[in-house]
């Protein structure tokens, strides 16, 4: 008979039901009179107990069931005998798909620390907690997709590798076809990086925003969902050197329209993810609830994970102004506790994490849009305001998190945009077909971006960013 996913058994597969299960041995308990697998295929987190009778199934056999071998079982679905579980299989035949030595076998079951399973890339999406995880990013993901089409958005393909750096930041990677050992060079003799792509120069791409922006004034409404890269040489837990972006772009769109639509969409994943992953949340729940309990008493979080949730998804999100929000900040005291020990601040400077997370989570104990940043630390494409100090941008600040979402309103005034390019030393005349957007047909729109990996960690409550995607980019980090 066919192949059946443990997931479908409860609803699919009464008792009495003869199916067929694949999947890797958690663990395995033996008397002399039975042995009880516990198989997982991944498609819940939930084990299903294999029931396994020495007169049935050979020796040699059952000795390979071991943690991390792969088995196909076939029997009976019957009312299971134990607590926990409402059924399980009794074993009429169990091949060993793949064996597992126990001797080398690194995930044997009891507690691994994230650190070592981030050794183990290539093993950990085995466990418990990373199977749970990645679920909920794939829901997320699917999610990302519903919501848009729902809407009516149109989903634009943006390349990976360009010419352009659209955040203006100079944290790209270069895209080479140069042989390294005799790459063309300049007259004065140093490397023609000029030359790097195809006798162009390139870059993989930080940000779909700028391509995104050109559908945008065509299709009204679009998003990209793709992978971008920063080479920022950063050592946290909130920075990849690739991360999955998500980037709508609306025509029509003011910064108002703007901060709605993110925080609505920001809701409906949420919700999503509460609707729909509900056995892995209530996992993740416990699974920090255990790490709390080795943490001094006040600095437990006092919300479950599930609550957590909730409460971003019922509430409306505080709107301040930077201006607004440097003003708290200078008010707050100083040093109340070492965690928020402010350099704050004059105006004009960029907020630090610190900054952010007394807001977020001391402050307002909520999510926070902040709007109206001073130029000077935005870039170049964001909108001026009236003042001729501060631009329509906006940052979404989620406690645990930080920054989750950065956009604004584009400037789309054609004179205002190649000034401030100017000023910036951005080359206009190599981004003539950005600025044809305001050449022809112009109008206002708006766009921001999520940063997809923050938002599984701030569903998922894992607190590194390296443990929401399968295989982390991070400084000197590419193996596998
Ligand atoms: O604020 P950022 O740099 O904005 C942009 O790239 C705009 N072009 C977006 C737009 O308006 N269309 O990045 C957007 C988000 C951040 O808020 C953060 O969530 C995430 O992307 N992000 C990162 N995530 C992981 N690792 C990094 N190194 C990240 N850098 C940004
Ligand atoms: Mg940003």
């Amino acid at each position: 008979n066919k192949r059946v996913k443990i997931k479908t058994i409860l609803d699919q597969h009464p008792i009495g039901s003869e199916i067929t299960l694949m999947g890797w041995v958690r663990t395995k308990r033996s008397n002399k009179n039975v042995s009880f697998i516990a198989l997982n295929d991944g498609s819940i987190i939930t084990n299903y107990q294999v029931v396994a009778d020495p007169n049935l199934i050979a020796e040699d056999i059952l000795k390979k069931c071991t943690t991390g071998a792969c088995l196909k079982v076939s029997g009976t679905v019957v009312e299971s005998q134990g607590a926990g579980q409402a059924s399980e299989l009794n074993a009429k035949s169990i091949e060993v798909l793949g064996e597992a030595d126990p001797e080398k076998y690194p995930l044997q079951p009891k507690k691994h620390s994230l650190e070592f399973l981030r050794e183990i890339a290539h093993l950990r999406m085995r466990t418990n907690t990373f199977g749970a995880v990645f679920r909920v990013r794939h829901a997320l993901a699917f999610a990302v997709h519903q919501y848009f089409n729902d809407k009516g958005f149109f989903y634009i393909h943006t390349p990976i590798i360009t010419a352009s750096d659209a955040e203006g930041a100079g944290e790209t990677f270069k895209v080479t076809t140069l042989d390294i050992a005799n790459p063309p060079r300049t007259e004065a003799g140093s490397v023609d990086f000029k030359q790097d792509f195809f006798e162009r120069e390139a870059n993989l791409t930080v940000s779909g925003q700028l391509e995104g922006e050109l559908a945008a004034l065509a299709l009204s409404e679009i998003y990209t969902f793709g992978p971008t890269f920063r080479a920022e040489n950063s050592n946290t837990t909130r920075h990849l050197a690739e991360f999955w972006m998500i980037e709508p772009e609306m025509a029509f769109y003011d910064a108002e329209d703007n901060a709605d639509l993110a925080e609505d969409f920001l809701k409906y994943l949420i919700n999503y993810a509460l609707k729909n992953c509900q056995e892995d949340l209530q996992f993740l729940e416990n699974r920090l609830l255990d790490e709390e309990k080795s943490k001094p008493a006040d600095q437990r979080s006092e919300m479950g994970l599930m609550d957590k949730l909730k409460f971003v998804a019922e509430n409306e999100f505080v709107r301040i102004t930077y201006t607004e929000a440097i003003e708290i900040l200078k008010r707050s005291k100083p040093n109340q506790k070492k965690k928020f020990q402010f350099l704050i601040e004059e105006w004009g400077a960029d907020l630090q994490s610190e900054h952010e997370r007394f807001l977020v989570e001391k402050h307002f104990k909520k999510p926070v849009i902040l709007t109206d940043y001073p130029k000077e630390i935005k870039s170049f494409y964001m909108r001026q305001n009236e003042d001729g100090k501060t631009v329509a941008a906006m940052d979404i600040l989620f406690p645990g998190i930080g920054e989750i979402v950065g956009g604004s309103q584009r400037e789309e005034r054609m004179d205002l945009l190649v000034n401030r390019m100017e000023e910036l030393g951005i080359p206009t005349d190599e981004m003539w077909w950005f600025l044809d957007t305001r050449r022809f047909g112009s109008t206002p729109h708006s766009g921001f971006g999520l940063g997809f990996e923050r938002m599984v960690q701030f569903v998922t409550g894992m607190g590194n960013i390296r443990d929401v995607i399968a295989f982390p980019r991070t400084p000197g980090n590419a193996e596998f």
